[in-house]
Order: structure tokens, then C-alpha cells, then sequence
């Protein structure tokens, strides 16, 4: 027999979406299962022995699993498709690899720097996961200054707009000059735009936001627009967060 698991997580065996994403596919009603459709969430699958369809295309369990890293550029969305036809990450990867991966969280379009992609839907949901706290740091940049009382404030925790009250931030002053100020945060929650709008609670204004690392996971030298694989280590760190 072979081992049974919830449908969406075999999907995201499958490497076809994320955990998550595959929760949508099933309600969605695209998932059958030994040919009858699944729109309810819990159903079990036994890995080997059942048929599973997405869109009437028979998925398995994929053998080769890729993380790889992109240094994002603005002007791209952190999707596979893009309901607007903008440009996506995903067309950034030059190689096969790219019908088979997809975006590990979210970079806004207007955000660039490091973006971890793969096909492991196992992987997306553990680095995704809140529970884990992984600390995201970023470099903005703020057009005009920001005051003493704000920097203190986003390193006790601010309420955004929508009544969320974000945890400390480690926050160091870079540089200050021409009408910029460059700032350092290091944030592990992963509200929408929660760096543009905690900037925006105490009063300032992000004019250009980049992630420069995932926990230990450094985007380094790569350049804007460039992508690389993950290093067995980095990719052993992440799956043991
Ligand atoms: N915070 C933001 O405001 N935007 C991002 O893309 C990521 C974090």
C-alpha cells in the first residue's frame, strides 16, 4: 500500500501549486479524484494508487525538486499569471524549469530583491508558514527623513492601518542625505505591504523597497533580473526552519 496523504498536499507534491494554492485548485473544482470531481477540502489519496487529475491532466508525485533564488526587479508580479497580463517572475526563468515553479510568498510589483521559487509545495508552506517567525530584512528607501520617535516606534511596533499591531523591528539607520534616508528592517510577519505601511504609521514614505535576505539566505551579488539555484545548504537551513 502506498502512503495516504490530504489531497492538497499531494498536489503540491505533484509540484502544481503550493499547499495552499492547491486548497484553491480543489475548491475551484479543477481536482478529480479517480474520476470524480473534488470540491471539498480533507479528502484523503493514496500515493501510487489513485488517479488524480488537474484540469483533466493526470498529475504525480515529481521526482526532481528545484529552489532556486531571483533577484526581482520592480515591474513584475510575484505570480504565475498575471490577470493582467504584467510581466511575472516566472518569466524571468530562462530555462524549462519555468513551467514548473512557482513564487515562495510575495514581492510586490513594486518591490525587488530576493524571491525564493520552486516546485516543492511542502517547502513554500514551511517557509511561508507564520509560525515560523523567519526574519525578512529589507533596505527602503524614504523619500525625505523620519524622526527619532518613529524609528523607536517601529522597534516597539506600530498599528497599520487596518488595526494590526506589528511585533518589534530591528531597525538601523543607514545613510541620510539629499532629501533620502536608507533604512535597515528586519520584520517576520508577512502582512501585505507591511514594510511600505509601517513606514506609513510613523509618518514616512517608502520611494524604493528591496529584500535582501530570508533568515540566513543572502541575495549577495546576484544581479536584478538574474536567478541561481539554492546551495544544498541553504536549501537544508530552509526545510529545517
Ligand atoms: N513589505 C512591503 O511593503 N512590500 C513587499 O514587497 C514586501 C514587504
Amino acid at each position: 500500500m502506498g502512503e495516504i496523504v490530504r489531497l492538497q498536499k499531494y498536489i503540491a507534491m505533484c509540484g502544481a501549486a503550493s499547499r495552499r494554492g492547491a486548497e484553491e485548485l480543489i475548491s475551484d473544482g479543477r481536482v478529480t479524484v479517480n474520476g470524480k470531481k473534488i470540491s471539498e477540502q480533507g479528502v484523503k489519496v493514496e500515493i501510487g494508487a489513485d488517479s488524480v487529475m488537474l484540469d483533466g491532466k493526470l498529475i504525480k508525485p515529481s521526482g526532481k525538486m528545484y529552489y532556486i533564488m531571483l533577484n526581482k526587479p520592480t515591474g513584475y508580479v510575484s505570480t504565475v499569471k498575471d490577470q493582467f497580463e504584467r510581466p511575472t517572475v516566472v518569466d524571468l526563468i530562462d530555462t524549462e524549469i519555468k513551467e514548473r515553479i512557482f513564487p515562495v510568498g510575495r514581492l510586490d510589483y513594486d518591490t525587488e530583491g530576493l524571491l525564493l521559487m520552486t516546485n516543492d509545495g511542502d517547502f513554500t508552506y514551511k517557509v511561508t508558514h507564520p509560525k515560523h517567525e523567519i526574519d525578512k530584512t529589507y533596505i527602503a528607501v524614504l523619500k525625505g527623513g523620519i524622526s527619532i520617535k518613529g524609528l523607536a516606534q517601529l522597534r516597539s511596533g506600530v498599528r497599520l492601518d487596518d488595526g494590526f499591531v506589528t511585533s518589534p523591528a530591528e531597525v538601523e539607520m543607514l545613510d541620510a542625505q539629499n532629501g533620502h534616508t536608507t533604512i535597515k528592517i528586519t520584520i517576520h510577519e508577512g502582512k501585505n505591504r507591511q514594510v511600505r505601511r509601517m513606514f506609513e504609521a510613523v509618518g514616512s514614505k517608502v520611494k524604493e523597497l528591496q529584500r535582501i535576505s530570508i533568515g540566513t539566505v543572502e541575495l549577495g551579488n546576484l544581479p536584478l533580473g538574474r536567478w541561481r539555484h539554492l546551495t544544498s545548504h541553504e536549501v537544508s537551513y530552509l526545510k529545517n526552519l
